[in-house]
């Protein structure tokens, strides 16, 4: 019997993942210093690259985590599901402890991670619409657009048509600055990852009320909020009108060690509204939409473990590591800059951001640390363009790291 061959219409990729220039820039990096291990398996490597924390669970946390799993494995108080915008306990001790009462626990989603929530928003938004970006910024913001097909292709100049670029430059302070053209979403971050900057709050006033001429919403990543010593605003809502115009994300990871654990927080402001095909649509509605139907929510012993943080313990305690790390962002800082390097940030965030010698580029600069002190940084244009020239640093890293990076720095010199 003759066969019968039946052709199918291939199944199609989503082709925007094709215009995606390279590697995401932390597993190259990863990639890299496995690779050192093993050319040089006897050097003790300083790790100041990715930006991951080194001091463990706080006692009331682990006791608040204990506590809970114990809860599941009993009849009595075991839990099922629980609500996907996060328990009330945790987003209560939120509301009232972060935003006194200002933001309503109904407008705050729980997650499992500020990247998640980050990646994820754009999609609540069509995809004509222009993306502001920063420039350099967190690689999360662009690499979900261009996933999104927000973007077009890759250009030789390293960037994607279709975004709009906030340079941040010495000549400018390094903050993006609101563009004269028209832009519908905006990504701030502050103090910014990666050059540990935070905006002041003149400029993030001239953000709402350009958001607000516009009609734009800003996406406002504030996973690094916790580390501000300034006087800078550590939450968007402290600017007026801003609840009208901004989405808020935050983060556990950082200020209480939750990389591993994973847990974080949104706020969709009720006030969010956006006109679109002649209606009026609430931005909150359509997140609650999204995350009821993408999401089972956060673990109930991690919700706790979060929770815990909130009581005088846990807030004593991550007060004293945020103060920890910051100190060891200065001292890095100032150790750089004693050698003669130009570095910003360190003040009001765990990064350092340092300016490569004259003529050589960051990927060169971040090489020349690897092979020749076994230092691992983070190359700048890893965060875009305007970060060749530069070198991340993370004050994340133990303080004997810390100070062996500087003696190792020294006799480079
Ligand atoms: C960073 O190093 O910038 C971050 O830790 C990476 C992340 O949070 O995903």
């Amino acid at each position: 019997m003759d066969k019968q061959i039946i052709l199918f219409p291939m199944t199609k990729l989503n082709h925007h993942y094709q215009k995606l220039g390279s590697n995401y820039i932390f597993s190259e990096i990863e990639k890299r210093v496995e690779a050192l291990k093993i050319k040089l398996p006897r050097s003790s490597i300083l790790n100041l690259g990715v930006g991951d924390v080194t001091t463990p669970l706080y006692p009331p946390v682990i006791e608040a985590l204990s506590k809970a799993t114990q809860e599941m494995g009993d009849k009595k108080t075991f839990r099922g599901y629980g609500p996907s915008e996060g328990y009330a306990f945790l987003r209560e001790a939120i509301a009232k402890t972060d935003y006194s009462n200002l933001i309503s626990p109904e407008e705050i989603f729980i997650s499992d991670g500020a990247n998640t929530d980050i990646a994820n928003l754009q999609e609540i938004f069509s995809v004509d619409n222009r993306v502001a970006i920063p420039d350099p910024a967190y690689p999360v913001y662009v690499e979900t657009n261009v996933m999104a097909g927000r973007t077009r292709p890759l250009l030789k100049t390293g960037r994607y048509g279709g975004i709009t670029y906030l340079p941040c430059t010495e000549e400018n302070g390094m903050q993006p600055q609101p563009p004269y053209a028209h832009v519908d979403l905006i990504y701030l971050c502050s103090p910014n990852n990666p050059t540990g900057l935070a905006m002041d709050k003149e400029l993030l006033t001239r953000w709402v009320n350009y958001a607000k001429a516009h009609e734009a919403v800003i996406l406002f990543d504030g996973a690094y909020e916790a580390f501000i010593t300034s006087d800078a605003p550590r939450s968007i809502y402290e600017i007026e009108g801003a609840k009208e115009v901004a989405i808020e994300i935050r983060s556990f990871s950082k200020s209480a060690g939750f990389t591993g654990l994973r847990c974080s927080y949104t706020v969709v402001p009720f006030e969010l509204k956006l006109r679109d095909a002649g209606a009026i649509h609430s931005l909150h509605s359509l997140w609650k939409r999204r995350v009821e139907t993408k999401s089972n929510g956060v673990s109930y012993p991690i919700q706790r473990a979060a929770a815990a943080l909130y009581t005088p313990l846990g807030q004593k305690a991550m007060r004293e590591t945020v103060q920890s790390y910051i100190e060891r962002a200065q001292f890095l800082r100032d150790g750089l800059k004693q050698l003669g390097y130009t570095v910003y940030g360190g003040i009001d965030s765990p990064y350092v951001w340092c300016k490569t010698p004259p003529k050589v580029t960051s990927w060169e600069f971040f090489d020349f640390l690897l092979e020749n002190a076994q230092i691992v940084t983070i190359p700048g244009i890893g965060f875009g363009q305007e970060g060749d020239g530069y070198i991340r640093l993370s004050g994340f890293a133990e303080k004997s790291v810390i100070d062996e990076t500087l003696i190792r720095f020294k006799n480079l010199a």
